[in-house]
């Protein structure tokens, strides 16, 4: 019998590694009493994460990822005294983007105004600041940017903030931060920022998307109105054993993350070696810009590799491990694909 052929998922940005071990154990030993309710709210996430960043518990929100963070968020930006009231509220990002982003704006009445990147990958700022009007309930912009893991320096950052109004709430999306070489300094840029909030989530670096855990920081009043929005048991008993074991566990996390590093690297010259065009990325993913990248993704679907396509842009790849990355550049050597 011929065996089935491999399916790999490389198409979410999870990451490769599961749960360290110590966080493996606080999930496994909240599960023993899970016949009981979690926190009514998460105040004990939320203190491990503000004790992680020195900031006070008021400047923290947790939720139940970084999704239902965002949502909260945005339910406020559109419901805050001040916010346009005549038309549908309009969401500014840069696109091709997180799905999620469109798809809460919809989910919660906003009209999207989708905004260039430049060929880098790079979300073009000139144009985001450029495509807000007085019917913008909300900006948000990623760094490193999904699906195409450029960072935005912390000047461009600056002057993306410096052209916007200063009472219009801006997401800053750092999902993919652990990773970055060089982070902007986020905590001066909200501390500097009182319409600024940076978005994290333990669903990337920290390996537990299925867990369900994010948060934002920011000006106690730039997350307060997320705070209240915080559904009451919405944090598994999970989650909240996780969040303080992950932030535990720095050295075994950095490793983790050199070793996605080096596997994203070899994964990058292997296919700029067979003549893949390729972005250079700071994220666990990387993007093949072009008609000839979306071609590459179909011939890796074509052997069992699932990526995302960007319709008229490019391909998503995720960083999976050293057997992945292998079986990925040997299937396009063999159809010599890129060359
Ligand atoms: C840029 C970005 N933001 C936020 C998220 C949300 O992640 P989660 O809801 O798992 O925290 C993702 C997930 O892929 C993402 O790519």
């Amino acid at each position: 019998m011929i065996p089935p052929r491999p399916v790999y998922r490389c198409d979410l940005n999870e990451s490769a590694y599961p749960p360290l071990p110590e966080v493996a154990e606080a999930i496994a030993s909240a599960t023993r009493t899970a016949n009981r309710y979690p926190e009514f709210l998460p105040h004990g996430p939320r203190a491990a994460v503000a004790a992680h960043l020195g900031l006070d518990p008021d400047c923290v929100t947790v939720g139940a990822g970084g999704t239902a963070v965002v949502a909260s968020l945005l339910a406020e930006a559109a419901s805050r005294p001040g916010a346009p009231t005549l038309s549908a509220p309009r969401l500014s990002t840069p696109m091709p983007t997180f799905d999620g982003f469109a798809i809460l704006g919809r989910m919660l009445g906003y009209d999207v105004d989708p905004t260039p990147l430049h060929d880098d990958g790079a979300p073009d700022l000139a144009a985001l600041a450029a495509s807000v009007t007085p019917s913008t309930a909300a900006v948000i912009v990623c760094s490193p940017h999904n699906p195409t893991g450029a960072v935005l320096g912390e000047d461009r950052i600056r002057g993306l903030l410096a052209a916007l109004p200063d009472d219009l709430p801006v997401i800053l999306d750092e999902a993919y931060v652990e990773y970055c070489a060089a982070p902007p300094d986020s905590r001066a840029l909200v501390a500097d920022h009182p319409n600024l909030v940076v978005l994290r989530t333990f669903s990337k670096a920290y390996g537990l998307a299925g867990v369900r855990v994010g948060y934002a920081f920011g000006a106690p009043g730039a997350v307060a109105g997320a705070r209240r929005r915080e559904v009451p048991f919405g944090i598994s008993a999970a989650a909240q054993a996780a969040v303080p074991a992950a932030l535990a566990a720095r050295r075994p996390l950095a490793e983790r993350v050199a070793a996605m590093r080096r596997e994203r690297d070899r994964l990058t010259a292997g296919l700029v070696a067979i003549g893949c065009p390729v972005l250079p990325s700071q994220a666990n993913f990387v993007y093949l810009p072009g008609e000839v990248g979306i071609e590459v993704g179909r011939v890796l679907r074509g052997v069992g590799v699932l990526g995302r396509e960007y319709a008229g842009h490019g391909f998503r790849l995720t960083v999976a491990d050293e057997a992945v990355t292998d079986y990925v550049l040997g299937a396009l050597e063999l159809t010599a694909h890129c060359a």
